[in-house]
């Protein structure tokens, strides 16, 4: 009996949004040395940049695109991208989020209200339309968005978050009733609170907030960007194959 060893991703062509920074980025380091080709997408292109060559240094496949997430004509642009590198998509990891001005909900500006929508919520809409166009046409696919563990119950410290990922996680699990017909599983995630700058920014609007987050995780810590990474990794792969419609905590059970 012989034993090949492949990655987890071995040949699949995996788009990731928000891979300049926090979860995004560890998924794209990771992604790649698990053998997936990456295209790495936000607006920062000096950080993207950086990445690719970190990855290519280290013998992965891995492209950048430049995009903004508010503008919903780059987002279809910077899916079809991955399309014109590589031919073809067999990943997603909808992953890029914003945070809120934190505070009740009677606070909450209409302005941050329309930001998490378009940045929290309609950009995944939108990148998941253009992604199955290009998965239908390879005979299907698997999709990951990051949910948060905030839109699990009331979230009165960021109640506009909190509700335009409850809604993510709606479209998530409508898209995956809709397209598992057609080859394509699309699961979501919800992370605890993990050591990014997302917390850093809450923590300097709110301080208190890291500690709090670790004194309520049963691990008395947060994770580390690539622990999340890592179930979009295997949501992502053949390994998964029959989960679909799934909203996974990635919390160290915190919200357990
Ligand atoms: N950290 C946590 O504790 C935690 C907990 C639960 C869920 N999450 C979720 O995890 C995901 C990743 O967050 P993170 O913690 O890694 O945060 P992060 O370090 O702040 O990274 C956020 C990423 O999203 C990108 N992004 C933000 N706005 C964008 C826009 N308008 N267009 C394109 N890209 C945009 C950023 O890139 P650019 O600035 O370069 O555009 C960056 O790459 C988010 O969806 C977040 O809600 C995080």
């Amino acid at each position: 009996m012989t034993h090949t060893t492949t990655g987890l991703l071995t040949g699949k062509v995996i788009f990731i949004s928000g891979a300049s920074r926090g979860i995004g980025a560890a998924a794209g380091r990771l992604f790649a040395r698990e053998g997936a080709s990456v295209v790495l997408a936000a607006r920062n292109t000096n950080a993207l940049q950086h990445l690719v060559t970190e990855i290519r240094d280290a013998g992965g496949v891995a492209d950048a695109v430049t995009v903004d997430l508010a503008d919903r004509a780059g987002i279809t642009a910077a899916v079809h991208r991955a399309g014109d590198l590589h031919g073809r998509l067999d990943g997603a990891f909808n992953n890029a989020g914003i945070g809120q001005q934190p505070g009740p909900f009677d606070t909450t500006s209409d302005t941050d209200i329309d930001a998490q929508f378009a940045v929290n919520f309609r950009a995944h809409w939108t990148a998941m339309n253009a992604e199955i166009a290009l998965m239908r046409n390879g005979g299907g696919g698997a999709i990951v968005n990051t949910s948060s563990i905030g839109s699990r119950r009331a979230n009165p410290f960021l109640p506009a978050y909190g509700a335009m990922k409850r809604a993510l996680n709606s479209l998530t699990e409508s898209a995956a009733v809709t397209l598992g017909p057609q080859g394509i599983r699309v699961n979501g995630i919800t992370p605890g609170g993990t050591s990014t700058e997302m917390m850093l920014e809450w923590d300097a609007a709110a301080p208190g907030i890291i500690a709090a987050a670790e004194a309520a995780s049963p691990m008395n810590r947060m994770a580390e960007p690539v622990e999340v990474a890592e179930v979009a990794a295997w949501l992502l792969s053949d390994r998964a194959s029959m989960v679909n419609g799934a909203i996974i905590p990635v919390d160290g059970g915190t919200g357990a």
